[in-house]
């Protein structure tokens, strides 16, 4: 692991109960850039699976008792302590996850705007009085913390995913053991240690890491001291979760898989356009949920808009994270490299053409070149499935309820993206769109202040802004009786 200047911050153990947790078994992480090993990890398995759920149990009645500010103020402290950390925290990200430098380092920005937001937003988990059904009541409405929560969370974003999940739960009062991806555990932990630093009481926030995917989810999902559970994901682990959750009837709230649409229509800005969808699709080389999968391009400006794109795309070094300048660094996986090649040379095979890229990238085994396609359909493979890779397919259009169609048409409902000028056609599309996000004029839509979900099989739930608390707190009614004098 290279140049970490606090290495207090390379944590190899469980975080369980404030304390770190040793384990005769370990499991080795690599550096998906070059394949070394960057760590060997002590796997805590299921049994620190059950520990940590205890240890979040006993915790919680003494901080769901305390104040919101009391609870905002440490969350304020974990920020600040990210914030002073995040050089370091990149680079531990970079050479876990192998997005570039710059990126991971705004990811740590982006992870630490949640504590920040909830640190404040706890403070607001306003209750309300309503009119009672007699002259001699009223009705009274308090929000709680749900409890222990338990949340799974990616490797495409080790450090925001988590954040995004526990900033929420601790400022509404609730206990969280996390389980992250075991491609991605150092970020995890490293948080953690922040955590510690903060003076975030022990059992508070847990983190368990293991290989076992499957055993530890069950635990996390089947456990009856878990009240809520949380994941980000694909949808079919998801959909797998939710099942496993019925049996003890939790709170469940699901981030899952996407298929963006993005729209350009024939009056758009182009050259920001061109911006949008290289910021949407190109980071973290494609692999984001909410990254744009499918290009719509209205037929009058197909052509320029794809010229442009490709101009724009060959000006994209790629490479090791690490190293300077590099923008789209390597696929998480030689497996997931080969996952999206199958896709494109299926969708070659069935009449696409290969714009630019179309390749496996010369820079090592989990690279794939940036890639664009033309004449797309939307029943080929590349548009029905989410890509997960740096592949842009552009698909032609006529007009704007044509669009509509072929946009809603997919399972998935997460985030959607167009271009146009028109203000009653961003009224007009913006609200016909069957997505829970949707960017206009815009390519970058995740922030502390909005509500990220998604609708269809994309989830449920809201994470981030306002409305946040919610999927961490239960509404109770207390129904007062007998005010007559
Ligand atoms: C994800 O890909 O799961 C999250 C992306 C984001 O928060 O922007």
């Amino acid at each position: 692991m290279e140049a970490i200047k606090h290495r207090a911050l390379l944590k190899m153990q469980s975080y369980i109960n404030g304390q770190w947790h040793a384990s005769t078994k370990q499991f080795a992480v690599h550096n998906p850039a070059n394949q070394q090993t960057i760590a060997l990890v002590d796997d805590a398995g299921i049994d620190g699976t059950v520990l940590a759920i205890e240890a979040a149990k006993s915790a919680f009645k003494a901080w769901s008792s305390k104040s919101a500010n009391e609870r905002g103020t440490l969350l304020r402290r974990w920020y600040q302590l990210m914030l002073e950390h995040q050089d370091d925290l990149a680079l531990i990200l970079t050479q876990e996850q192998g997005k570039p430098l710059a990126e991971a380092k705004g990811e740590i920005a982006y992870g630490a705007a949640f504590l920040d937001w909830f640190a404040e937003e706890g403070k607001r988990c306003y209750g309300d009085i309503i009119p009672g059904p007699a002259s001699d009541k009223r009705i009274l409405v308090i929000k709680q913390a749900v409890g222990v929560v338990a949340a799974v969370t990616p490797w495409n974003f080790p450090n925001a995913m988590i954040a995004r999940k526990a900033a929420a739960a601790l400022a509404a009062g609730c206990t969280f053991v996390v389980r992250p991806a075991q491609l991605t555990p150092l970020s995890a932990l490293a948080m953690a240690e922040l955590a510690h630093q903060a003076g975030i009481p022990a059992g508070v926030f847990n983190v368990v890491v293991g290989e076992d995917a499957r055993g530890m989810g069950k635990i996390l999902t089947e456990s009856t001291d878990v009240a809520k559970f949380t994941f980000t994901g694909s949808t079919a682990v998801g959909k797998q979760l939710i099942a496993q959750c019925a049996g003890s009837v939790k709170k469940v709230s699901m981030e899952l898989g996407g298929n963006a649409p993005f729209i350009v229509f024939d009056d758009a800005d182009i050259d920001a356009a061109v911006q949008g969808a290289l910021a949407s699709k190109y980071r973290n080389a494609g692999q984001t949920c909410v990254c744009a999968n499918r290009f719509f391009v209205q037929r009058g400006v197909y052509k320029v808009f794809a010229e442009k794109l490709a101009a724009a795309l060959a000006q994209l070094p790629v490479g090791n994270g690490l190293a300077n300048d590099v923008v789209i660094g390597p696929m998480i996986s030689e497996q997931a490299k080969n996952n999206v090649h199958e896709l494109v040379t299926d969708s070659v095979s069935a009449g696409a053409k290969i714009l630019s890229g179309g390749e496996a990238h010369h820079a090592g085994s989990h690279f794939y070149q940036p890639t664009i396609m033309t004449d797309v359909t939307n029943d080929m493979p590349i548009a029905r499935n989410e890509i997960f890779g740096p592949v842009a397919p552009l698909i032609v259009f006529d007009d704007e309820a044509e669009v509509i169609q072929l946009a809603n048409d997919t399972e998935y409902g997460l985030a959607a993206y167009f271009y146009t000028r028109d203000i009653g056609r961003v009224w007009r599309v913006g609200e016909a769109l069957e997505f829970g996000m949707v960017g206009v004029n815009e390519g970058i839509i995740s922030n502390a202040a909005a509500p990220f979900g998604g609708v269809k099989q994309s989830g449920s739930g809201r994470e981030g802004s306002q409305y946040g608390l919610d999927d961490y707190t239960e509404i109770k009614y207390l129904c007062m009786g007998g005010l007559n004098a």
